[in-house]
């Protein structure tokens, strides 16, 4: 840990090329993470030294990765409980190392606080709502949006479409709602944006019709009362019309996680969202060799 802080010593920024000796993926998350943040505190009008704050602060966000061993960070299949509750220090490792530095307390806390969640459940101290100093609530939400869309080595990137669906779900639970706000309308400058374009206002098959900006699915006109996991599947089924989709793309795409440790989970929502989608005249069939396809009763 030392050797990192001679290493941010030796330049303001000269640690991002000690980041992006150590691991290339989290040196170019790390700067696509600060090029969203910035633009989502710019709409939220944090003013000229505020933006240059939220910029530092999203650039070294991660950079207690960079005390971390290197197969944790590359490795290609989902981390043990154990190496991931290493992974999860990272949050206040960097903090500690901002501490020990002539960074402001602002950054510093911005950091520290990157992975805290709205409700509360997050780390590393499970702060809550407006306790989240808003440069971590800004940065939870680029960071999220830019890791779902990126490849990582253990999992195919999500859509755009399915990332955006997530934040806005998310919103009151995970992420402060003006912050997604904000992100919502920085999506909707950003005319190339793919996120954009790959947002329709809703989905339909047959009497279904999903309200993507509200995260409502009703069936000829009836609301039907889905969980979030049950709305996640049910809209990648959508999207994914008359194809079978393997169990293992639905575990990595609704859950962000593991076969082993949602087998239960997978199935448990699949029930339930049959029976809730029966009256539309949609099942969901499954194949052994295949998968799970949506189709016509
Ligand atoms: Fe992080």
């Amino acid at each position: 840990m030392h050797d990192i802080i001679k290493a941010i010593e030796r330049g303001r920024y000269k640690y991002m090329a000690d980041l992006k000796a150590h691991c290339e993926l989290s040196y170019s998350h790390s700067v696509s993470v600060a090029q969203t943040a910035y633009d989502i505190g710019k709409l939220l009008q944090l003013g000229t030294q505020g933006l240059e704050k939220l910029a530092m602060c999203a650039l070294l966000h991660d950079i207690g990765k960079a005390t971390l061993p290197h197969d944790i960070l590359s490795k290609p299949t989902f981390l043990t409980h154990q190496e991931q509750t290493q992974m999860m220090d990272h949050a206040k490792i960097g903090g500690q190392l901002l501490c020990s530095l002539t960074f402001c307390e602002e950054i510093r806390a911005g950091v520290a606080h990157h992975h805290e969640k709205w409700d509360g459940t997050g780390y590393p101290d499970r702060l809550k709502g407006d306790e989240i100093p808003l440069l971590s609530r800004i940065i939870a939400v680029a960071d999220v949006f830019c890791a779902l869309i990126a490849h990582r080595p253990y999992r195919m990137p999500a859509t755009p479409f399915i990332a955006v669906e997530y934040i806005i779900l998310e919103a009151g639970r995970a992420f402060d709602r003006d912050v997604v706000r904000a992100f919502c309308e920085v999506l909707k400058k950003r005319p190339s944006s793919p996120a954009l374009t790959a947002i329709p206002e809703s989905l339909r098959l047959g009497k279904l019709t999903a309200h993507v900006r509200t995260g409502i699915v009703t069936c000829g006109g009836v609301d039907l009362y889905l969980t979030k996991k049950e709305y996640m599947l049910l809209l990648f089924f959508i999207q994914n019309r008359e194809r079978y989709i393997k169990p293992e793309d639905l575990y990595q795409k609704v859950w962000n996680a593991s076969m082993e440790r949602n087998t239960n989970a997978l199935r448990g929502a699949m029930k339930r969202l049959r029976k809730k989608i029966k009256g539309c005249g949609y099942t969901i069939n499954n194949s052994r060799t295949e998968g799970y396809i949506l189709e016509r009763e």
